[in-house]
């Protein structure tokens, strides 16, 4: 069949871009943009033709808009890619405005299922899935905005147990790119890697994943690799516990958090070694089902001053919901995702925890948590942090502002 003639209608809005197009109108956008253009005019027409009979995971969309960055409150989704960036030399404040401006342009249109703006696979944006973008600032960006954070937004102090490592640490500029969907995930993180790559160099990425979406019930608590049940004690989203734990309440940070991404690997291969009694002491929590040693649920309260017929504690003094629970003040709201790599050398794997942990005050809820765990948690035997990275996650904005305009504006 012969090609239509240049500015034969072919579809609705063809014949009024390629006008343009020809016109010079658009002159200089570049050939990418002009394929994000084709996509835009004609996407009604794509959905008309594969509208789905049923409601699908993949048309579901988290508000980008609002007080708070979505992904902290949003009910974890299966994948996450979590990178950090360095900023380039030169990077000044009005610089980071502009790429702030872009990004949330980004992260607006994506999240909602809507290709950014020079999209080059705009189709690949079709299915949001649950999209959700967060961005985190460290030291080094709040230094270059000419201000100040908090007096926590430094590297965590040295712990004992650390041995990490440069390639999964630190870093300016953090991008939480989390979704249902892998597909998604990836074209969303490369958009906006591709639109930072003027102001900023990938320092590290770290890519996890949880059960895929619809494998168990919504709200079902996720098991990490050790087959563990990992999230039951947290705050509840939505409650007025979760805003005190989480929600930061002074200065540029207000309706912002504090995140604490640490890399943790998880020794499988030496985990193989120890019985199922020993894997209940350790956390002190059954495998099978969460639930205390002292209860039988998940959602029992742990009785910590139990005893055994002997008199030890049933909840050991080693064990790590032991030692993680503090008083009131230090409490955390953890988002982990699990990772498994090529293993390297004799290994049957390479694999652990992106523990991600969002707090208001991380001296005050997070470090005293990490000193106790420093100095006693079995878990230690199986587990060694390899990269840590704290970054202040600033609040949510409006449609005509910015992410991060309370600290550049
Ligand atoms: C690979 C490393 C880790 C593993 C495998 C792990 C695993 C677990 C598991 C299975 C539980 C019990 C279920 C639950 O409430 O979630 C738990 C609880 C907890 N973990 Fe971890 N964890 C790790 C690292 C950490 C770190 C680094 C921190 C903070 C510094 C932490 C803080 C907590 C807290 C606060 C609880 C709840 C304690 C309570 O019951 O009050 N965990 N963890």
């Amino acid at each position: 069949m012969p090609a239509p003639a240049e500015g034969a209608p072919t579809g609705p809005g063809r014949s009024t871009r390629r006008q343009l197009l020809l016109g010079g109108a658009v002159a200089g956008i570049g050939a990418a943009a002009a394929i994000g253009a084709d996509y835009a005019l004609n996407r009604s027409n794509t959905e008309e033709n594969t509208a789905p009979s049923t409601p699908m995971n993949g048309d579901e969309k988290v508000p980008f808009f609002g007080a708070h960055q979505a992904g902290i409150d949003t009910a974890a989704q299966a994948h996450g890619v979590f990178v950090g960036l360095d900023l380039n030399d030169g990077v000044d404040a009005s610089a980071l405005v502009r790429l702030m401006r872009i990004l949330t342009d980004d992260a607006a249109r994506l999240t909602q299922g809507t290709p950014a703006l020079a999209d080059s696979e705009p189709e690949l944006a079709l299915s949001p899935a649950r999209l959700t973008v967060t961005f985190g600032f460290g030291p080094g960006l709040v230094a270059r905005a000419d201000s100040a954070g908090p007096g926590w937004l430094a590297p965590l102090p040295a712990f004992g147990i650390d041995r990490l490592q440069p390639e999964f640490s630190d870093g300016d500029l953090l991008l939480q790119v989390n979704g249902d969907d892998p597909l998604t995930v990836a074209h969303a993180a490369r958009m906006l890697l591709k639109d930072a790559r003027g102001f900023a160099t990938i320092r590290w990425t770290q890519q996890g994943f949880r059960r895929a979406y619809g494998t168990e019930r919504p709200g079902t608590t996720m098991r990490n690799l050790f087959g563990q049940v990992d999230g039951t004690t947290n705050p509840e989203p939505g409650t007025k516990d979760f805003d005190q734990v989480v929600w930061a309440e002074d200065g540029w940070l207000a309706g912002g958090t504090g995140a604490v991404i640490r890399r943790i690997r998880m020794d499988l291969d030496k985990w193989d070694r120890l019985d199922r009694s020993g894997r209940d002491a350790s956390v002190g929590r059954s495998i099978a089902n969460g639930a205390p040693l002292t209860g039988t649920k998940e959602f029992d309260e742990p009785d910590l001053e139990a005893k055994t017929a002997i008199g030890f504690p049933v909840i050991p003094q080693f064990a790590h919901i032991r030692r993680a629970r503090g008083d009131d003040s230090e409490r955390i709201f953890r988002r982990a995702y699990n990772y498994d790599e090529r293993p390297l050398g004799a290994e049957v794997s390479e694999s652990g925890l992106i523990f991600v942990s969002y707090q208001a005050d991380i001296e005050r809820q997070f470090i005293p948590m990490q000193r106790r765990l420093d100095e006693l948690d079995l878990l230690n035997e199986w587990t060694v942090p390899i990269g840590s990275a704290v970054f202040a996650i600033p609040p949510g904005c409006a449609e005509d502002g910015f992410i991060g305009d309370s600290l550049l504006s």
